[in-house]
């Protein structure tokens, strides 16, 4: 499971030439209905390839602990809940949505950020739901790559941003995340023939998988250079509300950045949504209209009902969001204490719900994973998963409760490292 480094998306064989078989993603064998070149460009889906093993282990009857996807265990906050079950019976509400969303979901956007941090965004020009931040990160480079075009994406990294500029014909230029820089990319570093073709820079704070945050000076360092170079900054916010003590900036906070910015937010981490598949973006005006334009060819938004409920939980969610930062904070607290006990070097994140660190061991990220699951049935992520500054790392999802991690440790303690 490895992505490439190079600056050109992985190289491919021809349809006529690649030998069935050979590809990492090869699909069926019969060569009927070929996939297209740009599916074979990639890796299988990281937690698609992880959820397959571990189905295959419970199926066996054994209890498996999965600290692998980031796919919170609590159910949404009863408030919400509520919300949407009332919403429903609304007369109306089984038709299309405006596909950029409803307008009272987009106000309750807008006086959320006006709220919490002071920041004027417009709810008819500079707002557009998405189904699920993935999704429209993932859409973003089919509104505005010409093949050929640059995406800069950090490494290791959400797989959809690769995906994203992959499918839109575009290269792939990886920022490396590296201990050294506070796993930030170097964004100074880049070649300027890069520059030059690149359109997008993505950046995930609080960052997954690494946990790390982009402090505000960083930020307005990395504003002042997209506006230099003219690139547009994909901002991914998804882990927005989790953190331990200080909240993160959005990128909207900082000065200028709304002429060079497109921020996505999520409901799934902070509200314990992730099935809901609602989210939103939000910056600057040409850019929100290219993807609600996109958008309008591809889909027709999040049911209303569920965009009701978000709009909700951005009104009246603070006190619910703030009981899940603590939980995740224990949780977080817990399992840096106890695979500190086993001798692991784990740093507890600024926020995330993710513990990234090296792995104790002298093989590799994948070896690693395989034994954890094999022989103490708990998923972790390889970071070489998320690209291949990963290698040597893992990543565990705090989405188990506290019972279930500390017996995750306990079993992980067994096994002969
Ligand atoms: C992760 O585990 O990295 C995320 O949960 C994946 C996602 O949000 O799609």
């Amino acid at each position: 499971m490895k992505l490439r480094t190079s600056a050109r998306p992985a190289a491919v064989l021809s349809r006529r030439t690649r030998p069935a078989g050979t590809h990492p993603n090869p699909g069926p064998a019969s060569p009927a209905f070929p996939r297209a070149r740009r599916l074979t460009r990639l890796p299988p889906y990281l937690f698609a390839e992880m959820d397959r093993r571990r189905r295959a282990l419970l199926a066996a009857g054994h209890d498996v602990i999965n600290l692998g996807i980031g796919d919170p265990d609590q159910p949404t906050p009863a408030f919400i809940r509520r919300a949407i079950a009332e919403a429903w019976k609304i007369s109306g509400v089984h038709q299309y949505s405006p596909g950029e969303g409803t307008i009272e979901y987009r106000s309750a956007i807008a006086q959320w950020y006006r709220r919490v941090m002071d920041v004027e965004v417009d709810p008819r020009t500079e707002i557009c739901a998405v189904i699920g931040s993935k999704e429209g990160i993932a859409h973003l480079p089919l509104a505005l790559l010409e093949p050929g075009e640059t995406v800069l994406v950090p490494e290791p990294g959400y797989p959809p941003y690769t995906s994203g500029a992959v499918f839109a014909g575009g290269r792939v230029h990886y920022m490396p995340l590296r201990r050294e820089n506070g796993f930030l990319p170097d964004f100074e570093a880049i070649p300027s023939a890069t520059l030059r073709r690149a359109r997008i820079l993505w950046l995930c704070s609080p960052n997954n998988p690494t946990g790390s945050v982009a402090p505000r000076a960083y930020l307005e360092r990395l504003v002042a250079f997209a506006r230099r170079r003219r690139i547009l900054i994909g901002y991914d916010a998804a882990y927005y509300a989790i953190y331990a003590e200080e909240r993160p900036c959005s990128i909207l906070e900082i000065p200028g950045a709304k002429e060079v910015a497109i921020e996505f937010q999520s409901f799934s981490k902070t509200f314990h949504m992730t099935g809901w598949r609602i989210g939103w973006a939000a910056g600057r005006a040409e850019v929100v209209s290219a993807l609600r334009d996109l958008k309008a060819n591809l889909d027709s938004g999040p049911y209303m009902p569920i965009q009701h409920a978000a709009a909700e939980a951005l009104r009246s969610g603070d006190a619910e969001a703030a009981k899940i930062r603590a939980m995740y904070r224990r949780r977080r607290d817990t399992a840096v204490a106890g695979l500190r006990r086993l001798g692991w070097e784990v740093t507890p994140p600024p926020a995330t719900f993710y513990l990234w660190g090296p792995v104790p061991l002298r093989a590799g990220s994948t070896e690693f994973a395989r034994r954890c699951l094999e022989e103490a049935h708990v998923v972790v992520t390889p970071g070489n998963g998320f690209g291949p500054s990963g290698e040597g790392y893992f990543r565990i999802a705090l989405t188990v409760p506290e019972a279930r991690l500390r017996e995750a440790i306990v079993r992980l303690g067994k096994v002969k490292w």
